[in-house]
């Protein structure tokens, strides 16, 4: 028979990965919970319609990159290709405004988009992901930020660039993007890339965006949104940047930070890194005001983040595998028993180890216990259940002693010398 091997772009995780992922995960449960926010779980399938009217019909991720089929009923569903639109979802048809003021909401899981995978880029992915429903004060913005700094701060990175944008609101918005529609009109059209030339007529904001290096170059001079904010965006900036310099959070002002998904207003971010190859961005987010409404709820402000573990994961290289404590070594058949109650009693107390579940030589289970990491190796022969004792070996100093069974849990603990 062939094997079946897994999609082009998706991964399999094996320790010592998966363990950067329980880490970066437990790390965000504590940091995130010191601030409020509240785990939740979520499908990973949604209605299309609800990316589309999201993250905008003409944004790339819904162009080209969503994994959509046909359901038996002939119902159109998508997987999810980020998170922020199925929290909406749920936080409107659960009605979570009507009971809290403010709701703080993170998830962790898969994403997918089928891009063209690489480094950094797959076509599933994973992202811790925060949502903040109900401040519309820049305070709020601010907050999110020390807290997802605070968040890489506890995972050991902080050799991280935060860029920072506002991209203005419903009221002056238009002006700027009338200007900029004009810079493009008058650029030389064949100048831009493929894409480009389609997106100034659709959605001119993208071309900002576009990752093609003769397109960034043109834009250079394209007119810029920072100077064609209204009074309360700018003000609503100004103190976004005033708190992170009182929080001695540094940032680098990029106007031509305006991110891939199009429900977003004010403040938008991305955290950079220049050490994981050209997918530089680690993490994501800003201010949606406006989207809650949009997707058929009340008109709550919101704002949120999302981080990719696979490329925090990238910077995360020497997170140290867990060792077990002990491994139980048994040199007799009578033995297999009693070595798995012994192995059961330890763990009830709190011990990890493993136990052998057949007879080996001494020399190739102490190889296995090397190889195992364990600090601790116990041996269990037949002599050894006829005096009710076990074999304490300290595998890093190579002493062993025979001890009382009923004393193992403290023996465990000691360090021989
Ligand atoms: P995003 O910038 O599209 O934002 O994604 C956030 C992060 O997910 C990126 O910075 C990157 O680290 C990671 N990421 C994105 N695509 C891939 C990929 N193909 N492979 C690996 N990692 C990837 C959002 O998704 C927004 N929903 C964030 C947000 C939450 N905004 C407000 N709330």
């Amino acid at each position: 028979m062939s094997k079946i091997n897994k999609i082009k772009g998706f991964c399999d995780l094996f320790p010592p990965e998966s363990n950067v992922f329980v880490f970066m995960e437990e790390k965000a449960r504590q940091v995130f919970s010191r601030y409020g926010c509240k785990e939740i779980r979520i499908p990973i399938l949604e209605k299309t319609e609800l990316f589309a009217r999201s993250i905008g019909d003409e944004t790339d991720i819904v162009q080209k990159e969503m994994y959509t089929f046909l359901d038996r009923k002939g119902r159109s569903l998508t997987l999810r290709p980020e998170a922020t639109a199925g929290v909406l979802r749920a936080y409107i048809e659960n009605q979570l405004h009507s009971r809290e003021r403010v709701s703080k909401l993170f998830t962790f899981g898969p994403m997918f988009r089928y891009e063209r995978p690489q480094k950094g880029r797959m076509r599933q992915f994973h992202q811790i992901n925060v949502e903040v429903l109900g401040p519309q004060a820049p305070q709020a913005d601010a907050e999110l930020l020390i807290m997802l700094w605070a968040y890489l701060e506890s995972l050991g990175l902080t050799r991280l660039d935060i860029e920072i944008n506002s991209l203005g609101c419903a009221v002056c918005r238009p002006g700027f993007h009338k200007n900029l529609v004009n810079f493009l009109q008058n650029l030389d059209q064949d100048s831009l890339c493929p894409d480009c030339q389609r997106r100034a007529k659709v959605n001119p904001l993208r071309v900002l965006d576009c990752k093609v290096a003769r397109c960034k170059s043109l834009v250079q001079e394209a007119p810029k949104i920072s100077e064609h904010l209204c009074s309360d965006c700018a003000s609503h900036f100004e103190t976004v940047l005033s708190i992170l310099d009182q929080a001695g959070l540094s940032y680098h002002l990029n106007p031509f930070l305006v991110r891939g998904l199009d429900y977003y207003q004010r403040t938008t971010f991305e955290v950079v890194s220049s050490a994981i190859g050209a997918q530089t961005a680690v993490a994501g987010g800003g201010r949606y005001d406006g989207l809650c409404k949009a997707l058929g709820g009340p008109d709550v402000p919101g704002l949120g983040f999302a981080c990719g573990m696979e490329r925090l994961a990238l910077l995360l290289t020497d997170i140290k595998e867990q060792k077990l404590d002990f491994y139980l070594a048994v040199l007799h058949e009578q033995a297999l028993n009693k070595a798995l109650i012994l192995t059961k009693r330890l763990r009830d107390a709190g011990y990890s180890g493993e136990v052998s579940f057949e007879v080996k030589s001494v020399k190739s289970q102490l190889r296995l216990a090397n190889k195992l990491g364990v600090k601790t190796c116990l041996l269990l022969g037949v002599d050894e259940i006829e005096r009710g004792e076990i074999v304490v070996k300290d595998m890093q100093t190579g002493v062993q002693q025979a001890v009382s069974q009923d004393d193992l849990e403290q023996a465990l603990g000691l360090n021989l010398h």
